[in-house]
């Protein structure tokens, strides 16, 4: 079966959604992009002539960035739009808005909200397929894809390998997708941080929780760290970053509890000296700049997935 025939979709929405033989189709085809990166022309004219619309009303850099990017490879038109260069500011809806984009003819529309659902929403509102950046602490599905297509590189095959997620698992669309994501890949999945940030709710989903974090990182073969996402929290979930620090921090003492080859992975951006200690981020272990550069390619691929199903439903019926 080809990544075309695998992928029926207009939009990507959730990584919950998704299959294995979906996961594959992706990784397939961002594997193959990830030969053309070498060359010295990097371009593909596989989107030539289609206008792709970020739609960014949350802040970004790694994902708008590497969205724009993987547009231009792809050959394709790219405008950025973020919340107050646009017209919401003036009371605009974003029903009104992304009408509008449509309306102008873009071919794709690419959403960061803070709104779990929004991406959802204009999906079932508009013709042209839309692809969720991140909304609110729901999912990040581009994320997992270049986290777990990071991690096959470096784990290979990742059945029965075993992922550690530690830090705001509560507030993470990060998380959220990543467990998906793994757990369809086969991996073991542990959470780790405090009580109040990793409920043992969290287990329904085929996880461990842990709140202890020399056991959640003893045979971890790699471990990826979240941020506090402070943008998402409105009550007191622990009584100070300092705190935090001194009980869920990795640093050199910790990261000797990990085994010699496991890997350190974070989504960015990093708040050194919290979450994670500067020479950790910037050590042989950590792969976190990988992750940024296979951003590029999961992303290629998903636009062309997308954009290629929705070629195929407007080709005429000649039967
Ligand atoms: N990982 C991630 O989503 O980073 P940005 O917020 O910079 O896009």
């Amino acid at each position: 079966m080809t990544d075309h025939q695998a992928w029926t979709r207009k939009d990507l929405i959730t990584i919950e959604d998704l299959s294995r033989e979906e996961l594959e189709a992706i990784f397939s085809m961002a594997a193959a992009f990830k030969e053309t990166l070498t060359r010295s022309q990097k371009k593909l004219p596989s989107l030539r002539g289609k206008t792709i619309v970020n739609l960014f009303l949350e802040p970004s850099t790694r994902t708008r960035v590497a969205f724009e990017i993987a547009s231009k490879r792809l050959s394709a038109d790219v405008v950025t739009i973020t919340s107050q260069a646009s017209s919401l500011v003036k009371g605009e809806t974003l029903r009104d808005t992304a009408l509008n984009i449509q309306s102008l003819n873009a071919d794709l529309l690419v959403i960061r909200h803070s709104a779990p659902g929004s991406p959802l929403y204009l999906s079932r509102l508009l013709r042209i397929p839309v692809i969720n950046a991140g909304d609110g602490a729901h999912e990040h599905p581009t994320q997992a894809l270049l986290d777990t297509f990071t991690l096959r590189e470096k784990l290979g095959n990742l059945q029965g390998k075993k992922v550690t997620i530690l830090g705001d698992i509560l507030f993470s669309r990060v998380a959220r997708s990543n467990i998906w994501a793994l757990r369809k890949l086969g991996a073991d999945v542990t959470l780790a941080g405090p009580a109040t940030l990793v409920p043992k709710t969290f287990e329904s989903l085929g996880v461990t929780v842990l709140h202890d974090l020399k056991s959640a990182l003893a045979d971890a073969d790699a471990i990826m760290l979240l941020r506090i996402q402070h943008e998402r929290q409105s009550a007191i979930h622990f009584p100070s970053l300092g705190e935090y620090t001194s009980m869920f921090g990795l640093n050199k003492r910790r990261a000797a509890w990990l085994k010699p080859d496991a890997i350190i992975m974070h989504p960015g951006p990093i708040n050194r000296g919290v979450e994670i200690d500067s020479d950790l981020a910037d050590s042989d272990r950590s792969v976190i700049l990988e992750q940024v550069t296979n951003g590029i390619v999961c992303r290629m691929a998903v636009l062309l997935l997308c954009a290629s199903t929705q070629a195929i439903s407007q080709q005429p019926d000649t039967a």
